[in-house]
């Protein structure tokens, strides 16, 4: 661009360079229960640094960008929040002065509407619903009233009367990809599939069957392990708001993840006997970038072999099963049931299926070629069976 058509930089955008985009940041990440490590480890690896462990999530500290990078990469993260004050405080006056001090204006767009959930636990300052008004009604007035853009939330949690403030960076949580365009009766929360792919080691190289598959969740997760794609490429922040957020930069970004895909993965058959989710399947996946790499069937899981899919190695068998809450049918009987026909006619194959903690039964508990892992969903505690029959 000629020098000369360069816009002025104005004062307020020198305030932000100076006091938000180009500081250091604390930034928190949450998970689901049981996925801590792995976020832990994802984190280390792909930002290059050493994450804090803390309870129900990571923290690590950088720049505005590093926290874009999490959020478009992180296949385990739920939401990235941004540390903004930390103080002590047992009665509403000091609340509401520390929580004056925080540069909203600066954070957050002008007339923006803002959502603050607050919690509080052995703390003088105990009624919820009174610090979120108070908080709010601080920001609202450094904001200068709301406007009609979607809400950016705010949490306030306390612990003994000392108080952190946060910023929620992501806005919808960060399971939710936007690839589907299509709902199902009991999908399984992406995230969660992302990690029971982790747990039976997939790595994208070998063929996958999700022979329960309804939306398709763990073969789209597959095919985004497997082709590399980063799972928040296709959906939006709530950070893209914020007056600190640079287009020409986070576009930079998203162009070096999409650089970083790899070739078609092995084989991936998403079957379902139900015709319906198939066909619903079946519209979708022309929309995914990497759509092609799966392949749609309607099936019964009972009738389905290797062998009559053309997979001649074997791979990896993945399923969240009826869990008889909200599909009937499901249970400890129908677990048995699965893992003697993978046993006959999967042999070979690493499996991983997912139920309620108390659908395992006893007896497979004991079996020693397979491990039993805990994990939260949605309020549901569920085991994956996992290991090679
Ligand atoms: C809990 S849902 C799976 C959800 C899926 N993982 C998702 O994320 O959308 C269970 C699925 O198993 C399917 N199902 C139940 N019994 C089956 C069988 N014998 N063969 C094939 N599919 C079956 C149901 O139609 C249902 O779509």
């Amino acid at each position: 661009m000629d020098e000369t058509s360069k816009k002025p930089v104005s004062a307020f955008e020198k305030r932000v360079k100076r006091r938000i985009a180009s500081r250091q940041h604390t930034f928190y990440i949450s998970t689901a229960p049981g996925l801590i490590g792995r976020l832990e480890r994802e984190v280390a690896e792909t930002l290059g640094v050493i994450p804090e462990r803390l309870t129900g999530g990571v923290s690590f500290a950088g720049r505005l960008e590093r926290m874009w990078e999490a959020a478009l990469s992180r296949r385990f993260a739920n939401r990235i929040l941004v540390r903004l004050a930390e103080f002590s405080a047992s009665d509403f006056r000091r609340l509401e002065k520390r929580c004056r001090e925080v540069p909203w204006e600066l954070w957050l767009p002008e007339g923006a509407a803002v959502e603050v959930a607050a919690s509080a636990h052995h703390c003088r300052l105990y009624h919820t619903g009174a610090i979120e008004e108070r908080v709010g009604r601080v920001v609202d007035t450094a904001l200068g009233g709301r406007g009609q853009m979607a809400a950016q939330r705010i949490t306030v949690r306390g612990e003994n009367d000392r108080f952190t403030l946060s910023l929620d960076a992501t806005g919808d949580a960060l399971y939710k990809r936007d690839l589907k365009v299509h709902g199902g009766r009991a999908p399984i929360r992406e995230t969660l599939a992302a990690a029971i792919l982790d747990m039976v080691g997939y790595t994208g190289a070998e063929p996958l069957v999700d022979p329960m598959c309804g939306t398709g969740t763990f073969s789209i997760e597959a095919a985004m392990v497997a082709s590399h794609t980063a799972p928040g490429l296709f959906r939006s922040f709530a950070f893209e708001a914020w007056p600190s957020f640079r287009l020409p930069a986070f576009q930079h970004l998203r162009e070096g993840l999409l650089a970083k895909k790899m070739a078609a993965p092995a084989k991936i058959v998403a079957s379902d006997g139900d015709g319906e989710a198939i066909r619903r399947l079946k519209e979708t996946l022309p929309h995914l970038p990497f759509g092609e790499a799966i392949t749609p069937l309607q099936a019964d899981f009972f009738e389905l072999t290797p062998e009559a899919l053309g997979l001649k190695e074997p791979g990896v068998v993945v399923f969240n099963p009826p869990y008889g809450k909200r599909i009937a049918g499901g249970g400890s009987e129908l677990v048995l049931r699965l893992v003697e026909r993978l046993s006959s006619c999967w042999a070979g194959w690493r499996i991983a299926i997912a139920v309620p903690k108390n659908q395992i039964p006893s007896s497979l508990r004991k079996k020693s070629s397979l491990s039993v892992y805990p994990l939260a969903h949605g309020g549901l505690d569920l085991s994956v069976l996992c290991g090679t029959l």
